[in-house]
């Protein structure tokens, strides 16, 4: 079988996309009924976590574990790696001894120059470019509360981040519109987002504008990890990008609200949207479960359906 990573969304065609939600959905049945179903027994995962995580670790630990295998926890600060180890050295040693390996990790390239030495497949489980997990999450629990997101639109508000650049790659492959909307000084950056015609991406300066009529409203912290140095300067410069009832009303009368969590009440999101009705964000974290299950199999068994 060829080797094949998964280090941003443009990854995979839409066809293969199809396939692996048609995989979770059938994988989160089988969870859901209490059925056994272990394909990958005697594979090993290695997690290496450059950055904290809850929800990520959580769903590829217990992932692997629900398809029989097993999961290795690193950290940068119990390894080689904190103490100046080469990356690609790690890759060698690390893609010899298990069979799948996840990286959160700071630049892009880093994951870049383990995956080009690994032996084995490399995902990326966030990076401060990219989180295209985060992504099929999303489109698959945006899949089972409306149905296909082709022809839907997609507001993101806020800071043009990993999470954005990833909705960015995927509005193209499954043709939806992305109105983005950030302050002055936070536009996407062309080269990670790269070109994208206007029926898949217009930007706008004002956040309701952004909002008009979409289909789904999302946004994220206005401070990722490893920009924390700027935490001050961007409370100020997000102010008025914080998604709240207001901002949902000039949303379609169907909107969902998602956010890719952890949330800060009363900064990008107010309380009573992300604990109010059309908020799924319970629903798209579980399923960071479910499609990443989808995920390892489909890049360590290829097509089993
Ligand atoms: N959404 C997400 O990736 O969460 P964690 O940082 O908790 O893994
Ligand atoms: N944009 C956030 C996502 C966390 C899951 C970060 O990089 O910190």
């Amino acid at each position: 079988m060829k080797l094949r990573h998964y280090l941003q969304f443009s990854e995979f065609s839409r066809a293969e996309y199809e396939y692996l939600f048609e995989r979770t959905r059938w994988i989160k049945a089988q969870f859901k009924q209490y059925k056994r179903y272990h394909p990958l027994v005697d594979r090993t995962l290695a997690m290496i976590f450059e950055k904290q995580s809850t929800r990520t670790r959580l769903s590829f630990e217990a992932g692997m574990q629900q398809l029989g295998g097993a999961a290795i926890f690193l950290s940068t600060r119990d390894t080689q790696l904190g103490r100046g180890e080469p990356v690609e050295d790690m890759a060698q040693v690390v893609s010899r001894m298990v069979d799948i390996v996840m990286i959160r990790t700071f630049e892009q390239d880093i994951l870049e120059r383990f995956a080009n030495v690994s032996r084995v497949p490399v995902i990326n489980g966030l990076t401060n470019e990219y989180h295209p997990c985060q992504v099929i999450g999303d489109i698959f629990t945006f899949t089972e509360h409306r149905g296909p997101i082709t022809g839907k639109t997609v507001a993101w508000i806020g800071d043009s981040n990993n999470v954005c650049n990833s909705w960015m790659k995927a509005a193209a492959i499954f043709d939806f519109t992305l109105h983005v909307s950030t302050p002055p000084g936070y536009e996407v950056e062309a080269e990670r987002a790269g070109a994208y015609d206007a029926r898949h991406y217009r930007h706008f300066a004002d956040p309701m504008d952004a909002a008009h009529g979409a289909d789904l409203v999302t946004t994220d912290v206005w401070t990722s990890m490893g920009f924390e140095a700027e935490d001050a300067e961007r409370k100020r410069d997000f102010s008025d990008w914080q998604v709240d009832a207001d901002m949902m009303k000039r949303a379609g009368p169907d909107a969902l609200f998602m956010h890719c969590l952890p949330a800060h009440r009363g900064e990008e999101v107010s309380a009573d949207v992300i604990d109010g009705p059309q908020s799924v964000v319970w629903d798209e974290a579980e399923n960071r479960l479910h499609t990443q299950k989808a995920l390892m199999e489909f890049l360590l068994l290829g097509k089993v359906a």
